[in-house]
């Protein structure tokens, strides 16, 4: 028996009712101009390792790099951000400061073929050093009162700077140090000033987590620590007031952006970020982890990985993020130039 109910006369579901309606309401959407697209550069030619913790992702070098860039450019993704994978290791990572370093060849190579691509370089020790951790390691010998094997800060920065230097005059359009090494911003600021870069900017990682989503990267990249971890420089995740202080540091040091990572299990950060700078762009990094557990579980038929794929970034873009990194950037691009 129908009751006819005279309270409920404001009804939600009138506004999801079709298509149409539910389009014309929508309060987020995605475009592929939000997208920065993360590769891996390899030393060598026509290379295309895959990735096994990464389905889909592959190690590329310059000329393929280039291949796939153009076809994220076509998609209409506007940036990429590049990590190299160097020919050799060392304690302090030359190759990320050579002229000819891997990073620096891809930069060049892809903004010879496409020009208007925006290349965003990923600025870090620890893919170029042999222990695999993001900075200058003390031996003891100098700070007796330092852990062997702490990462200091200020012999850091020097090299942060060097490296950034590098890549800008390789074309870098962005760069991005993903340290978490105190005072980084400023360095690089001054560095890549006291050069004639002063019109370069820089996009933070702000409010970097020490975060066990980083796994599959860590093979991507062949970065991982070969001891210990990054809890003394990146952030506790239990944490939250401390990325206001982290930020407040970036903003402070001429910081163009802002950014947190990662991204999924840390919208709150990202929605508390976005609201105590609007004025800065914020990214957020949908990193390694976050993507392959959607493969992992979409391969397995759990997941239907169209529909949580552009739900997750839809769900960072909600809460405040203006700029997504994602490895997942190519796919969503190629599904919202079908619509
Ligand atoms: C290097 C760096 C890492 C990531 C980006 N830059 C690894 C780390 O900090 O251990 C992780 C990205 C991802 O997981 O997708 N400092």
């Amino acid at each position: 028996m129908y009751m006819m109910n005279h309270h409920l006369k404001i009804r939600p579901r009138r506004l999801r009712h079709t298509p149409q309606l539910r389009r014309m309401v929508q309060e987020t959407t995605l475009t592929p101009a939000d997208f920065i697209y993360p590769m891996f550069i390899v030393h060598g030619e026509s290379v295309r390792n895959p990735i096994s913790s990464m389905p889909g992702i592959e190690q590329l070098s310059v000329d393929t790099a280039v291949d796939e860039a153009k076809k994220a450019f076509d998609l209409g993704i506007p940036a990429v951000l590049l990590f190299g994978i160097p020919a050799e290791k060392d304690p302090i990572g030359v190759e990320n400061f050579a002229d000819e370093g891997i990073v620096q060849q891809a930069t060049r190579a892809i903004k010879a073929a496409i020009p208007e691509l925006l290349v965003v370089t990923d600025v870090c020790l620890c893919e170029y050093t042999d222990h695999g951790h993001c900075g200058i390691l003390n031996t003891g010998e100098h700070y007796p009162m330092l852990p062997e094997g702490y990462v200091l800060n200020d012999e850091t920065l020097d090299i942060l700077g060097q490296v950034s230097i590098s890549h800008a005059k390789a074309g870098a359009d962005i760069i991005a140090p993903s340290g978490m090494i105190d005072g980084m911003v400023s360095s690089i600021r001054s560095a890549l000033d006291g050069e004639g870069f002063t019109h370069l900017p820089i996009m933070s990682y702000a409010v970097k987590y020490a975060s066990g989503f980083y796994g599959p990267f860590r093979d991507a990249a062949d970065g991982a620590p070969k001891f210990g971890d990054r809890k003394t420089h990146q952030m506790d995740p239990a944490n939250s007031n401390e990325a206001i202080r982290e930020a407040a540091l970036d903003v402070a040091e001429g910081a163009d952006f802002l950014m947190v990572k990662p991204a999924l299990a840390y919208l709150d950060i990202i929605h508390r970020l976005k609201t105590t700078y609007p004025e800065l762009p914020l990214a957020a990094y949908n990193v390694s982890g976050e993507y392959s557990m959607i493969k992992a579980a979409s391969a397995k038929g759990w997941l239907d990985e169209k529909t949580v794929t552009l739900e997750k970034l839809t769900s960072i873009k909600r809460a405040g993020a203006d700029v997504i990194i994602s490895y997942h950037a190519v796919d969503v691009a190629s599904w919202l130039n079908e619509k």
